[in-house]
């Protein structure tokens, strides 16, 4: 298995911005490609300008920006100082700024941002933290790529960055990548330069898949043995040999203080974490642990197979959803975020058809098969009814796989669409907040090159760098309820990933394209125009960060 690196793209890098652009750039090399894009004749000098920002931008933002004028510094070799002088608002009005300057615009839409680069000064303005983190990444994009670096660059590097005016703003507010950290364990410092590449594209909402039949991978104080035991296999199986087994003992999980710190340094870019409990079905591990919240199918253990296990949760006890209530309880107060993802996916029905408990329950609650769903099916509804009306208590909206639309959904609950679009379109026209993430383009564990056979291995199925590109998350949602699709995300689940490259090469740059997907509007994206930014301008960026990618696209 080789992940391919390049540095032929290097080289084209180097020719375009080497050239001696006398007057007009033709155009700049941001991803994801900004609203409003005008050229203006010249060019601004960056190494060693000052850094001014308005008192009244808030405390995080100013962090970002000094963080920014550090790095220019350091990368630049020459320091640019960073100040919040009295009155900088009226003179960035008049003009009579030099170098960089940092407003607020109370009036600029969330997560916008508009930059004005003269020959004199770069100016910034944005209502909010968000707005800044972006109008930084957009700063980052236009200087030569050197700026991602961690060393001094040479001296031949031209910091100038094109004369310009950028209005933009993000056309979705959810804009996700999901990891699955539990069919391989990825650490701490891995999730992190996740959540980097997220922040360079402005995505914002990371969801954490952290419970699975084959792992529990947060820690719970008030249920230990969950991480004891539950987060580790005794085996796994190798490759697409379903009878096979490694014999290998294998497993990790994240203490509280990791979810913490996660958390934060995510914050720290403007990213929110989702956290995901997948339930009721794709919970062996937590089976595996406690064997009496289960359908009496034991012996458990945690799961060394992919593939959908039948062994589920018994809902028909009340202690059982005493404990998924602990659980959801205790990992809602590690997240800040509004949104809670309770999984719901994949629950075979087999056992809660065969369970006494279970058909006790639907009897009680009076629970008949009908033209929405099975009586089984209704029984899942009210395990998520439940969560949904607990994790109110705890100021939590759900999320959830788009099965729990079978059924009957109440509302409040936003449906995750995966098995194509068609769940979402159906939550979307049904009044429901939608998050688009149709396997169709964006589960990234499906292969990206057409020789698969020199690919490392993958799930199955065929989804290059273009199709991806290719979604348009409203398409078939009737014009009213176009508002219920809060945004897109790429899934990566890791059933055939185990190591942190494989990791980044089935992610980049396909994530790219889901960023142009879920910020830019419809009129803005345009294939080519990407490809040649990534080849000319992002592989060289990720080449300096130590990204492994897929070259695929170069075809
Ligand atoms: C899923 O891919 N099972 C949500």
């Amino acid at each position: 298995m080789t992940f391919r690196k390049t540095i032929a793209a290097l080289a084209a890098l180097l020719i375009t911005f080497g050239a001696n652009a006398k007057e007009k750039t033709e155009t700049i090399h941001v991803i994801p490609y900004p609203q409003s894009v005008e050229m203006q004749k010249g060019a601004f000098k960056a190494r060693g300008a000052q850094f001014n920002c308005d008192p009244a931008v808030d405390v995080a933002s100013q962090t970002a920006i000094r963080a920014f004028a550090i790095q220019l510094s350091k990368i630049s070799g020459k320091t640019s100082s960073f100040a919040t002088p009295i009155g900088i608002e009226k003179s960035a009005r008049a003009g009579s700024v030099k170098g960089f300057a940092f407003y607020k615009d109370a009036s600029l839409p969330e997560g916008g941002y508009t930059i004005t680069v003269g020959k004199r000064s770069v100016i910034v303005s944005a209502a909010g933290r968000d707005g800044f983190l972006y109008a930084i990444q957009t700063l980052k994009q236009l200087l030569p790529v050197e700026i991602y670096g961690r060393k001094a660059a040479s001296d031949k590097v031209s910091w100038k960055i094109p004369a310009v005016k950028i209005q933009d703003a993000p056309r979705f507010g959810y804009r996700g990548a999901h990891l699955d950290c539990c069919r391989h364990f990825f650490s701490v410092a891995e999730v992190k330069k996740y959540l980097d590449v997220m922040a360079i594209f402005k995505l914002n909402r990371f969801h954490w898949h952290l419970t699975e039949d084959q792992g529990w991978r947060i820690e719970l104080k008030r249920y230990p043995e969950l991480t004891e035991i539950g987060a580790f296999r005794n085996g796994t199986m190798v490759g697409k040999d379903w009878e096979s087994d490694d014999g290998v003992r294998y497993g990790g999980y994240y203490t509280q203080e990791q979810i913490k710190d996660i958390v934060a340094y995510a914050d720290a870019l403007g990213i929110t974490v989702i956290p995901e409990v997948d339930l009721p079905g794709h919970m062996v591990a937590a089976l595996a642990t406690y064997p009496e919240l289960g359908c009496g199918t034991g012996p458990y253990e945690v799961r060394r197979k992919w593939g959908v296990a039948d062994q589920v949760l018994n809902v028909g006890k009340e202690e059982t959803m005493v404990f998924l209530e602990n659980v959801v309880s205790e990992v809602a107060d590690l997240f800040p975020s509004e949104y809670f993802h309770i999984g719901g996916d994949e629950c075979p029905k087999t056992e809660w058809k065969n369970n006494p408990d279970c058909q006790a329950k639907i009897r009680e609650l009076g629970l008949k098969d009908d033209e929405r769903g099975t009586a089984e099916q209704h029984l899942q509804n009210y395990v998520t009814y439940r969560m949904q009306t607990f994790l109110e208590t705890k100021g939590k909206k759900i999320i959830g796989w788009d099965e729990i639309l079978e059924g009957k959904l109440e509302p409040g609950a936003t449906v995750m669409s995966w098995r194509g679009a068609k769940g979402g379109i159906a939550a979307a026209n049904a009044g429901f907040d939608v998050i688009m993430t149709p396997n169709s383009h964006c589960y990234l564990d499906y292969y990206q090159a057409k020789d698969k056979k020199s690919e490392p291995l993958a799930i199955g199925g065929y989804l290059p760098v273009e199709k991806v590109y290719s979604l348009e998350p409203t398409d078939e949602i009737s014009e009213e309820n176009k508002h219920h699709v809060l945004g897109a995300q790429v899934n990566l689940w890791t059933e055939y990933i185990a190591s942190p490259q494989h990791l980044e090469y089935m992610l980049l740059p396909r994530l790219l394209a889901l960023s142009e997907v879920a910020w830019c509007q419809p009129e803005i994206k345009d294939f080519d125009r990407f490809k040649t930014t990534v080849i000319s301008h992002e592989f060289p960026i990720l080449d300096l960060l130590g990204y492994s990618y897929c070259l695929e696209i170069e075809k």
